[in-house]
């Protein structure tokens, strides 16, 4: 918790001090609608120049659309797209300094690679030594030295996708927008490129605009994670933040498995579960006040009886491999999900122990409206 303060306080000095470099992107109110629903309500985002941002949330909750308007493929109904300072809200695609990567490679079937790569230079009416020069570099890049010649079909997945980003890379965009683009990887592909993006990202210094329903691959990848539901952001920070300090159930339950239970908070730094009171960090949530306390699977340590602040049974135990996982039944019938590397056998009575610093404290909705949207404010 130290750390993530000094974490914090750092950034919100850097936000507020002079050293910081101008945002590269503004969404500034972005309001757009489809056929009379409202898909972005007011939407306020900011890019910095080579941050990794990733927008995260379920599918439909309009993150293509965000990513469309920032292309410029998709015209906000108000609000305005702000990009180094001059407003592009209606400068078409072609000349904003992005390109998009999307989900399907959407590569040409019929040309090589090489012929693929360079399509969008021979455009810009490039000379071939400079396009040959480009095609070598990006298949470096993307680690597929030698593939100029191959052809489309000849190339698995990932490679399609590898190439894909390539052909974007080659026209030095300022931004790269990718929407998805691992979705039809399968899982140790998609690890494999996560890392690879990530190493782009550090040799090109490009600013990367993310697009992703996975919340392991935000936390992975991300300097910056937006989550999103239902065209509302929800909260917006370091995935160690995100993580660590979910600002409400929605984000909380979206971003990894967690216990979330009602709680009374007694006073600062001390929080009621179940009848049992726990030690925690949290304050101002003034006193005997209902409030969700959440509790990560892995910050729970099972202990004997006696030595809990709660007592519960093992009622469900399974080997993951890495850990063990146990749901653990307490007297109020609440069944808590623990991880831990220590295994205890259905029917055993334990001890629940938590750390005050991994309890997380947050307000309860006002209203059923509020916990649909998660407006927390
Ligand atoms: N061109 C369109 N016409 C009508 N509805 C659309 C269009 N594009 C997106 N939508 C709707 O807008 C909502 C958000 O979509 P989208 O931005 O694609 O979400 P996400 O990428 O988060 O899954 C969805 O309900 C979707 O059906
Ligand atoms: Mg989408």
């Amino acid at each position: 918790m130290g750390q993530l303060s000094a974490q914090f306080l750092t950034e919100a000095t850097e936000y507020g001090g002079f050293k910081m470099s101008q945002p590269l992107i503004d969404l500034v109110n972005i309001t757009k609608s489809f056929d009379g629903d409202i898909v972005l309500d007011d939407l306020c985002l900011s890019v910095k120049e080579n941050e990794f941002v990733t927008l995260l949330g379920p599918s439909g909750c309009g993150k293509t659309t965000t990513l469309r308007i920032i292309g410029g493929f998709e015209s906000p109904d108000q609000g305005k797209v702000i990009f180094g300072g001059k407003d592009i809200t209606n400068v078409p695609p072609n000349k904003r300094q992005l390109n998009t990567v999307f989900q399907k490679y959407a590569l040409f079937p019929h040309m090589s690679i090489a012929e693929n790569i360079a399509f969008g230079l021979k455009i810009k009416k490039k000379s071939k030594s400079y396009i040959d020069d480009k095609i070598r570099y990006a298949l470096k890049l993307v680690n597929l030295n030698g593939f100029e010649n191959r052809t489309v079909d000849s190339l698995s997945g990932g490679q399609q996708q590898r190439i894909a980003i390539a052909r974007a890379i080659v026209n030095e965009p300022k931004v790269l927008l990718l929407d998805e683009p691992l979705g039809a990887l399968d899982l140790k592909l998609r690890q494999d490129m996560q890392y690879e993006l990530i190493r782009l990202k550090n040799e090109l210094g490009i600013t990367f605009i993310y697009v992703t329903h996975d919340q392991e691959e935000a936390l992975t990848m991300s300097d910056t994670i937006v989550v999103m539901n239902q065209g509302y952001i929800q909260q917006m920070g370091s995935p160690e933040q995100i993580y660590n300090e979910p600002e409400n159930a929605f984000v909380a339950d979206f971003i990894g498995e967690s216990n979330i239970v009602d709680g009374i908070m007694l006073h600062d730094e001390l929080v009621e579960i179940a009848g049992a009171k726990f030690a925690c960090v949290d304050k101002g949530f003034g006193c005997r006040k209902p409030v969700d306390v959440v509790i990560r699977p892995e910050d729970i340590d099972l202990v004997k009886p006696e030595d809990g602040t709660l007592q519960g049974v093992v009622t469900h135990l399974i080997f993951k491999g890495v850990h063990y996982e146990m749901e653990v039944t307490t007297p109020d019938g609440y069944e808590w999900l623990v991880h831990s590397t220590d295994m205890f056998p259905v029917g055993e009575k334990v001890g629940i122990h938590v750390e005050p610093f991994d309890i997380q404290i947050m307000n309860k909705p006002a209203s059923e409206d509020e916990e649909a949207v998660g407006i927390d404010e």
